[in-house]
């Protein structure tokens, strides 16, 4: 048992194989097998994005100021920088797969555009790349900063944290509009 579960790699290895077989056993089927994996792909790498996102806001922020100072290296030199990687990667991997969903559906440019026929998918879209830009431009620049990965005086670093927790916060304001959307889009 120990060799199956203590292993991460192997655990979603046989995760994706399990997808598989249920794909190639016909569901869904024909035409809509490709747009279907997409779907399955873009939801896999968004609850990763946003599953980070409320982590931070919901659990670490909330709980860093009752940390005692001697353990608080172990949140921000071991926890957030591993969580950071996985956060913004699956921000980039959830844009890729949203854009050729919204290819395969058809509707990226009306969406991008917010024409009538795709306006709820394209608020959707919008506001999940303000949030990925969010990611890349404020929030972990700044948390480098904070978390000392680049060199930084103690009065940068707190200013770094404050601009990147704000950020941090936005985004989680603004996912709860987004998943309306990208759930009702349909
Ligand atoms: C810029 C980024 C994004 C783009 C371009 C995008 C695009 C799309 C598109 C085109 C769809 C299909 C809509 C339809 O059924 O007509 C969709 C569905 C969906 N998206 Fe996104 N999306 C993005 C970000 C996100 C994020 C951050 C999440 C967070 C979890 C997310 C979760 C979902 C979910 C749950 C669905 C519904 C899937 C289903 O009904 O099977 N999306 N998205």
């Amino acid at each position: 048992m120990d060799k199956i579960l203590g292993n991460l790699h192997l655990v979603l290895l046989i995760g994706v194989v399990l997808a598989l077989g249920l794909i190639f056993s016909g569901f869904p089927q024909g035409a809509e097998q490709v747009s279907g994996i997409f779907q399955w792909l873009h939801v896999f790498f968004g609850i990763t994005w946003i599953g980070l996102l409320y982590y931070f806001n919901f659990v670490q922020i909330p709980t860093m100021p009752s940390v005692p100072a001697e353990l608080k290296p172990g949140v921000t030199k071991y926890i957030a920088p591993k969580a950071l990687f996985f956060f913004r990667w699956a921000a980039v991997f959830t844009v890729i797969t949203g854009a050729i969903l919204a290819y395969l559906y058809g509707e990226l440019h009306s969406g991008l555009l917010l024409e009538e026929t795709h306006r709820l998918i394209g608020v959707g879209m919008w506001l999940a790349l303000i949030m990925a830009t969010n990611v890349w431009v404020v929030i972990w620049p700044n948390q480098k900063k904070a978390l000392g990965i680049v060199a930084a005086d103690d009065a940068a670093k707190a200013k770094a944290a404050k601009v990147a927790m704000y950020a941090s916060r936005i985004n989680t304001m603004l996912s709860i509009p987004m998943l309306v959307a990208m759930t009702n889009a349909h």
